[in-house]
């Protein structure tokens, strides 16, 4: 049945849901999906035909472009089921919009209107509400993504794209102790590079050197910088923080560390709970130094997906140097316990991030 609401998004419903199969019990990250999902073409320079239509696969040329040259982008956000109301409530999709259009630019792709992202959100939210888990801790997570869809190989920016948000219904994406390895041979992405923005290439750069460094017992690798392997950059799948001396530390935004959500949430609330927050270049040296000196008190990746994950090891040049767990009454417990009750509807939002459907 084919049906057209008020934003112009054709409905294809799908009659036969999988929620069924699901046990919400037991979420790995990412294991399923959803019975719909958004997609909109881009082609003679315009986005057109916004549809929600039943999850299901694509049929593309073994020449599309994206499986190629990579020419793709994708962001990640979470729904959470209001504990106090009936609602679903989003957490910055906008801020995700934004970050997706700079990550487009950056790897020469139309740029998308807000309205086209933020009403398939919304239709997504509201058709896909049941699927919103009620367990602690879990919610469901927005894919949104974009890749060129040329048949065409030679190397050039492609003249068409899908757009498509598909959801998943995700518990935790780290589970146990979160061990690190400080990356002092392989590279994520120098300067100038595409660190910032998130496309696949970033992640395929570290999947040889995470799987090397989960054969020794570390979940995530610690980029640092391309020159010199001096400076932090980010984990694998996740910004990173420490808190050294009451003072909140992260590397700043750099072309090769990316803008994250949830570290630019963390930044205003740790301001607004009256913290001093430094953004600047983080070296690997003042890091264990801190350890061995007893003044780091928290270190913890942070990010959609990660939300805040605290950090138990940090491995460098072969050494591992360990960190106690976060305090009950800690920075990070504390800011996890604001940024929870506001994704969760518990107390208010202040600063107007979420979005209640
Ligand atoms: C996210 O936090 O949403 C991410 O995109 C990380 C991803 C690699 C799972």
């Amino acid at each position: 049945m084919i049906t057209a609401d008020l934003t112009n998004i054709r409905i294809e419903k799908n009659n036969f849901s999988s929620i069924k199969s699901v046990d919400f019990n037991q979420l790995d990250f990412g294991k399923y999906h959803t019975d719909h999902m958004y997609i909109v073409d881009y082609g003679d320079e315009k986005w057109f035909d916004a549809r929600v239509i039943p999850f299901q696969n694509i049929s593309l040329s073994p020449a599309t472009a994206s499986f190629h040259y990579g020419q793709t982008v994708f962001e990640g956000f979470k729904a959470h089921r209001s504990k106090t109301s009936n609602e679903i409530i989003l957490f910055r999709p906008e801020k995700h919009w934004e970050r997706m259009n700079k990550s487009m630019e950056r790897i020469c792709m139309p740029t998308l209107p807000k309205d086209i992202f933020m009403d398939g959100v919304i239709e997504m939210a509201k058709m896909e509400r049941d699927w919103v888990p009620t367990q602690d801790g879990c919610s469901l997570y927005f894919r949104p993504f974009v890749f060129a869809t040329d048949a065409f190989i030679r190397v050039k920016p492609s003249d068409n794209y899908y757009f498509i948000v598909f959801c998943s219904p995700v518990g935790a994406y780290f589970s146990g102790e979160l061990k690190v390895k400080i990356e002092t041979d392989y590279v994520r992405s120098s300067e100038g590079g595409i660190g910032f923005a998130k496309s696949g290439g970033n992640y395929a750069a570290s999947l040889l050197p995470a799987k090397k460094a989960a054969k020794n017992g570390y979940q995530q690798i610690m980029w640092t910088d391309a020159k010199e392997h001096k400076y932090i950059e980010e984990t694998g799948a996740s910004n990173v923080m420490f808190l050294i001396d009451n003072v909140l530390i992260t590397p700043s935004l750099s072309s090769s560390i990316l803008d994250g959500v949830t570290r630019d949430s963390i930044i205003t609330i740790a301001k607004d709970m009256g913290y001093k927050v430094e953004e600047r270049k983080v070296t690997v040296d003042e890091v264990i130094n801190a350890i061995k000196n007893k003044t780091l008190q928290e270190a913890f990746g942070t990010g959609t997906a990660a939300v805040i994950s605290p950090i138990s090891v940090i491995n460098y040049l072969n050494v591992d140097y360990k960190i106690d767990a976060p305090k009950e009454n800690g920075f990070s417990r504390k800011v996890y316990k604001t940024l929870n009750d506001i994704k969760y509807g518990i107390i208010p939002d202040p600063y107007n991030w979420t979005i209640r459907v």
